[in-house]
């Protein structure tokens, strides 16, 4: 399994798998998305994140497909990055044939090792919709609290949303183990880029 940063390239190549994951009726009642997004509002959209200095990975997973290796699951992101301290995070394991079976837990774990221990953020913020049975089990799981303090609402994008989050201490001490198979290594090509 594997979380890369991509390159705009590499957004371009698997934007139509993209589009067909956030499109997906489902994760996108799950992720509150408004409209349908073209191709061209994916690759966009990773620009606009990359502009604004959010941290846009793709989710990779060997033989996923079957057949090829380190095909796209999904995608995840820390945006919001605040001072340097504090940051969002969003994910979204995107074929529903592989949701539920402990891919997002384990590419989340990778998602907040970056966030922690590489971008150095204290607190990480999420805003999950009251229904999102399984964003909320998994971020429990991960150690997220609720937190309704002025500066975790201000991530709420509906005031009907959870709004939760995990100090780096907290997630260290309860994903120990799990910490221990992570690696995050600089890519050798363009780009700022990481790979849990
Ligand atoms: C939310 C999401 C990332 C979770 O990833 P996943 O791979 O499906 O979840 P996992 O298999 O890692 O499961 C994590 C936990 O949630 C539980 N869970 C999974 N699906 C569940 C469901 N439908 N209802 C209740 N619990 C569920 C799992 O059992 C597991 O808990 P456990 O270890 O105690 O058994 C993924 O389902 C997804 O991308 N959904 C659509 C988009 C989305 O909601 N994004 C997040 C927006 S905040």
């Amino acid at each position: 399994m594997e979380a890369i940063e991509p390159t705009p390239q590499e957004v371009e190549a698997v934007a139509v798998g993209l589009a067909g994951y956030y499109n997906d009726p489902y994760n996108r009642r799950m992720m509150a998305h408004g409209g349908e997004l073209s191709v061209d509002d994916v690759v966009s959209c990773y620009g606009d994140l990359r502009a604004q200095g959010a941290r846009p990975f793709l989710l990779r997973c060997a033989g996923a497909d079957g057949e090829a290796r380190g095909a796209l699951v999904g995608d995840a992101d820390i945006r919001h990055i605040a001072g340097g301290e504090t940051g969002e995070f969003a994910i979204m394991i995107g074929n529903r044939d592989l949701q539920g079976r402990g891919l997002g837990m384990r590419f989340a774990v990778m998602m907040h090792a970056f966030a922690f221990r590489r971008l150095g953020l204290r607190r990480v913020h999420v805003s999950i919709i009251p229904d999102n049975a399984s964003s909320l089990r998994l971020f429990e799981k991960l150690g997220y609290e609720r937190d309704d303090r002025p500066e975790a609402r201000a991530f709420a994008d509906d005031q009907t949303d959870l709004t939760m989050s995990l100090d780096c201490d907290r997630f260290e001490l309860a994903m120990a183990q799990e910490l221990t198979e992570i690696q995050i290594r600089e890519r050798p090509h363009p780009g700022p880029a990481s790979r849990p």
